[in-house]
């Protein structure tokens, strides 16, 4: 029997729909959430997610900014901007796409971001947080996206072997933290492989809940994948196709026709996790408005 396709798409505009009535509500008690994204260069995948940051926040009602300096702007103009909306009241989540240019550190970039305006959860002290389980650091979009799609299409994580490919801080680290957390969307017993993981298709086999986030077009193959299994696709690929107007097309990092023949669901490229992460940013933004209310 083919996978049950989870459409982060439907989730993500469901979640959306749930989040109005809490940001009008915000509103009239005089506070509207507000996000500003902060982009340094122009690297065009990081122009087209900024792009859509800013669309997201306007058609659910929030204010959003967005800053875009030049490729070689330095790291004390990019901090200036950091501190000058740290200080903004009408701007209560912050982030900075990843990744800086090379002449910037990146640790020191994420350190600047007010603590409780850092949404995107990279701040060390949020960090530690979610790594420690409490419920009050900010969740790192694309991991808490991959959660609630579990949790909303009735996937059981609590005693499920986990299997996560990639070790990013972006992703795979802040996954394993989520699904360690005990209670719903946790309770998972854990793995994470990453690039030096010896016999990855062995690992991955006994995987109830096989996560993929490592940047490589198709690396995950039927025979990786244990029947039955739910496969949960973090990647985004650029591959070469003649026929699209653009010259590319975007898959994932799992052959999604062979391995849709034998998991029990399985997520899409795209309209999967990419249209979660961005809802999942605005939940964060709006639970960083709400300390501002009296
Ligand atoms: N680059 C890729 N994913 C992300 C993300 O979730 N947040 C930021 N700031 N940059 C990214």
């Amino acid at each position: 029997m083919p996978a049950k396709i989870i459409s982060g798409k439907a989730i993500a505009q469901e979640m959306r729909e749930e989040l109005r009535p809490e940001i009008e509500t915000l509103k009239a008690k005089g506070v509207t959430p507000g996000l500003a994204v902060v982009l340094v260069g122009e690297d065009p995948a990081s122009q087209v997610y900024v792009r859509m940051k800013g669309k997201a926040c306007e058609a659910v009602g929030m204010h959003s900014e967005t800053v875009v300096l030049p490729a070689a702007a330095t790291q004390d103009e990019l901090l200036a901007v950091i501190d000058r909306l740290n200080n903004d009241a009408a701007i209560h989540g912050i982030l900075c796409q990843l990744p800086v240019p090379d002449h910037i550190e990146e640790a020191a970039v994420l350190r600047a971001i007010r603590v409780e305006k850092d949404v995107d959860g990279f701040h060390p002290e949020n960090v530690g947080k979610v790594a420690s389980g409490d419920p009050a650091g900010f969740r790192p979009a694309t991991p808490y996206g991959v959660q609630q799609m579990l949790i909303r299409s009735g996937v059981d994580t609590r005693g499920a072997n986990a299997v996560i490919v990639g070790r990013s801080n972006i992703v795979g680290r802040p996954m394993a933290s989520l699904l360690l957390q005990r209670g719903e969307g946790g309770d998972a017993t854990v793995t994470v492989c990453h690039s030096r993981t010896k016999d990855l298709g062995a690992v991955t086999r006994e995987a109830d809940i096989l996560i993929v986030a490592i940047g490589k077009a198709d690396l995950v193959t039927r025979d990786m994948v244990k029947p039955g299994a739910v496969v949960i696709d973090v990647g985004v690929n650029r591959v070469d196709d003649p026929s699209k107007e653009k010259g590319y097309r975007l898959v994932g990092d799992v052959a999604f026709d062979e391995v849709s023949e034998v998991a029990a669901a399985i997520t899409p490229v795209p309209g999967g996790v990419g249209p979660m992460t961005i809802t999942m940013l605005l939940y964060n933004t709006v639970q960083a408005a709400r300390q501002w209310v009296l």
